[in-house]
């Protein structure tokens, strides 16, 4: 189903035509594979960062293509209704480079080129496996010495863990809580800089992550990201903005399940006639429909309160919550339309339907987007 999408230049039509394409012709034929072997599908993302995907929402003068969040978010959109694994690896590569293009040094930023072409891939290593949704209790510890910044403790759940070659590194620095954290930008070839095996997951498996130990790994000085102590409000900035994407993947993965849905129903016969006439799958798909444009909504308002300059975390919480939970219901739903062809891996719809799950948890739990949602209500 072609989605009406209001854009605000040509130029982000043709951005979205342009990124069609590249679904179609570069994406579409490769993503059962890569699934199927759990390959990170890294020359996939160098194709599109060379067509200028990889730095979207990113200044020009600092080698982005200088597009508004409400064009990025439904860029991610059109990838994710393709392939979600690649979707979120841009996702999660443009929160990566926020830490530098914000808060960075100049030094520093002479990196962002590199990083917004898509030659270099970024990780964003928060999480440890003691502090999840706690982000602050984080102990990773990073020691300063006269060179360096010498880095002990494992990092979790972390994307493009052991394929990226820059690593946002939130450590502690100073005493307990929020205050004592810092941001370090580390390179992949870091002594100590360690990753694991990826792990096993239940879906979105060419995007698997990987735990990353560090043992005393030495992080140049010149490579803390804002001020001493700075490090965990740059991460919930950068979530913030990275929770845009994460619902945008989720608008994507609905969009592709209810297309595919309504493929199915209107070809499969039962009865005597297409299964989509009985009005209740006509009735499943009108409230898929109607939830995803809901949840696409809710996304573009907090996509364009951040392209005002407005405060926009409360929406960005509320967007990802609500698309993620709508990904989840429309691709069960979209398992139970197809029946039993939707429960074999003939058809995506099963793999969609794991995928989301995923979306539920990374990026702050929905239980978290919630915190935040009622914290900002309750103030
Ligand atoms: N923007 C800027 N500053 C913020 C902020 C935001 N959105 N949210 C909080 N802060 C600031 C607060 O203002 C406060 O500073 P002050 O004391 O100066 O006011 C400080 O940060 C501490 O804030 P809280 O007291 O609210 O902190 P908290 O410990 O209660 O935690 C939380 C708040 C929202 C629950 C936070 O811990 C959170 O978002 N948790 C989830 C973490 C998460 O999303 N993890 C997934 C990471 S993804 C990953 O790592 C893997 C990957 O590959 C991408």
């Amino acid at each position: 189903m072609t989605v009406d999408r209001l854009l605000p230049t040509p130029e982000a039509h043709d951005l979205l035509d342009l990124t069609r394409e590249l679904a179609t012709r570069e994406l579409a034929g490769k993503v059962d594979d890569f699934e199927a072997r759990g390959e990170f599908p890294r020359e996939a993302l160098r194709t599109l960062g060379r067509s200028g995907l990889l730095g979207l929402p990113y200044p020009e003068e600092a080698g982005g293509a200088g597009q508004p969040y409400e064009v990025y978010v439904q860029v991610l959109e059109v990838l994710a209704g393709t392939w979600l694994g690649i979707a979120e690896a841009v996702s999660v590569h443009t929160l990566s480079c926020l830490p530098v293009a914000f808060f960075g040094t100049a030094e520093q930023r002479k990196m962002l080129p590199d990083m917004l072409g898509g030659e270099t891939l970024g990780a964003f290593a928060l999480s440890e496996p003691q502090g999840g949704s706690d982000a602050a209790s984080l102990t990773t510890r990073a020691v300063a010495e006269p060179d360096a910044w010498v880095v002990t403790g494992t990092k979790a759940w972390i994307t493009h863990g052991g394929q990226a070659d820059f690593y946002n590194l939130f450590c502690r620095t100073g005493g307990p809580g929020p205050k004592g954290i810092s941001c370090l930008l580390a390179d992949a070839a870091t002594p100590g800089l360690l990753p694991q095996q990826p792990e096993r997951l239940m879906g979105l498996r060419s995007s698997a992550p990987a735990q990353i130990v560090l043992e005393e790994a030495r992080v140049p000085r010149d490579r803390l990201v804002g001020a001493e102590g700075e490090g965990f409000a740059i991460a919930m900035k950068a979530l913030d903005a990275g929770r845009l994407g994460i619902a945008a993947c989720a608008v994507g993965l609905a969009q592709g399940a209810l297309d595919h849905a309504i493929g199915y129903a209107r070809e499969r016969e039962q009865f005597g006639q297409p299964i989509g006439r009985f009005q209740g799958l006509g009735f499943m798909l009108a409230d898929m429909g109607t939830q995803i444009s809901a949840a696409r909504a809710l996304l573009l308002n907090a996509a364009r309160l951040k392209d005002a300059g407005r405060p926009f975390s409360t929406e960005a919480a509320k967007a990802k919550l609500f698309a993620t939970d709508v990904a989840m219901r429309v691709t069960t739903d979209a398992v139970q339309i197809l029946g039993g062809a939707g429960y074999v891996s003939d058809h995506p719809v099963e793999r969609w339907f794991r995928e989301a799950k995923v979306l539920q948890i990374v990026e702050g739990t929905n239980q978290i987007q919630r915190m935040v949602i009622a914290r900002s209500l309750l103030g």
